[in-house]
């Protein structure tokens, strides 16, 4: 039974800078069901981080124009005031970066930090708030936990003080985590320790969870779906493993490359493709992969293709889905020595 907590339909995002007009996100179908992980895969630029923050409508006011529809726990996000919003970014959603640094203050302990943020959600005297810290610090798993609270964040590992970001971002009790690249600073063995550790907190709070990796590895270990993007667009999703083993869309095949026994190891990082993803201030026509797809043909550069349903919560958006199969058998025969 599905139980949407986020409702994506037709977003598009655009930048108006003085001057400039950026497609970002050009008509995102998205669904992400209360307790379900999905990852945002796809090249730099393709829009995960726009589409991300743009569920907490981020992105600067003055110079953004979203349409479409956007809804998180049933509310409506693009037409809510000011009050509403900040509801939403204090209770319901809470969003973790790359870099904890950049979130965290230097000049207070962890631990001051933590105790800030429970108290301007609920009213708690200092010790009953001290106390839930020193929860949440367990919950992320944080050897030590009493000692660490006190700690700075210079003064912690990489991999700690993201835990402890994390822990920041579940004071509030969120309903929604927004994991934006979370371990793409850190070592290989880190990064799955930490993608592991928001799968255990899905289980274990009932979270919804989208993030946004590089590691399609470490991605199809805790992902229930993911989700690619190119150009502002999904091209294609479906289950994890589905998608890691059967990819449909030539995007997806290129992005995830020879299906070697290599291609699942954590770490690995997302194949390159020849070409360069579209300037995002003219974009093409017709499919945007199109220029840089070995199986395009004119009409595929005349139309962006629709999106397909192809068995359960798997679809993707190429015009030639049905012709691949064959054209790649095509390939391969040329490709064997005669
Ligand atoms: N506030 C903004 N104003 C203008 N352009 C923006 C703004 N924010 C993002 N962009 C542009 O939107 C496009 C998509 O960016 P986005 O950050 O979503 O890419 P990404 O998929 O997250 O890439 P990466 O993997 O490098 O993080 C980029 O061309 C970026 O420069
Ligand atoms: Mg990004």
């Amino acid at each position: 039974m599905s139980d949407p907590m986020i409702r994506l339909r037709e977003l598009y995002v655009e930048f108006n800078p003085p001057g400039k007009r950026i497609q970002a996100v050009n008509g995102v179908d998205l669904t992400v069901d209360r307790g379900e992980v999905v990852a945002l895969i796809g090249e730099s630029g393709s829009g995960k981080s726009v589409t991300l923050r743009a569920m907490m409508r981020l992105h600067p006011e003055k110079t953004t124009r979203y349409s479409g529809a956007l809804e998180v726990a049933g509310q409506d996000v693009l037409g809510m005031g000011g009050g509403a919003l900040s509801q939403l970014r204090g209770k319901r959603v809470a969003m973790i970066f790359q870099e904890p640094l950049l979130a965290l203050d230097p000049v207070y302990t962890l631990g001051e930090q933590i105790v800030e943020a429970i108290r301007r959600h609920e009213p708690l005297g200092r010790a009953e708030a001290r106390a839930r810290a020193l929860q949440l610090f367990e919950r992320v798993r944080i050897p030590s936990p009493e000692r660490r609270l006190d700690a700075y964040p210079h003064e912690m590992s990489g991999g700690m003080r993201q835990r402890a970001m994390i822990a920041l971002a579940l004071a509030c009790n969120p309903q929604v985590l927004l994991a934006d690249e979370p371990t793409t600073a850190l070592d290989a063995t880190v990064q799955i320790q930490i993608l592991l550790l928001l799968r255990d907190l899905q289980r274990e709070l009932g979270l919804s969870i989208v993030f946004v990796t590089h590691d399609i590895g470490a991605a199809a270990e805790v992902a229930d779906r993911m989700a690619v993007m190119y150009a502002g667009r999904i091209v294609e999703e479906g289950p994890a493993s589905e998608l890691l083993t059967r990819p449909r869309h030539p995007y997806t095949r290129a992005l995830l490359g020879s299906r070697d026994e290599g291609a699942l190891r954590k770490g690995r990082r997302l194949d390159t493709i020849g070409g360069a993803p579209p300037d995002l201030a003219r974009l093409p026509a017709g499919c945007a992969f199109a220029a840089r797809c070995a199986f395009a043909d004119d009409a595929c550069r005349a139309a962006v293709p629709e999106r397909r349903e192809l068995g359960a919560r798997h679809a993707a958006a190429c015009r030639r889905l049905d012709e691949l199969p064959a054209l790649l058998a095509v390939r391969a025969d040329e490709a064997l020595p005669s």
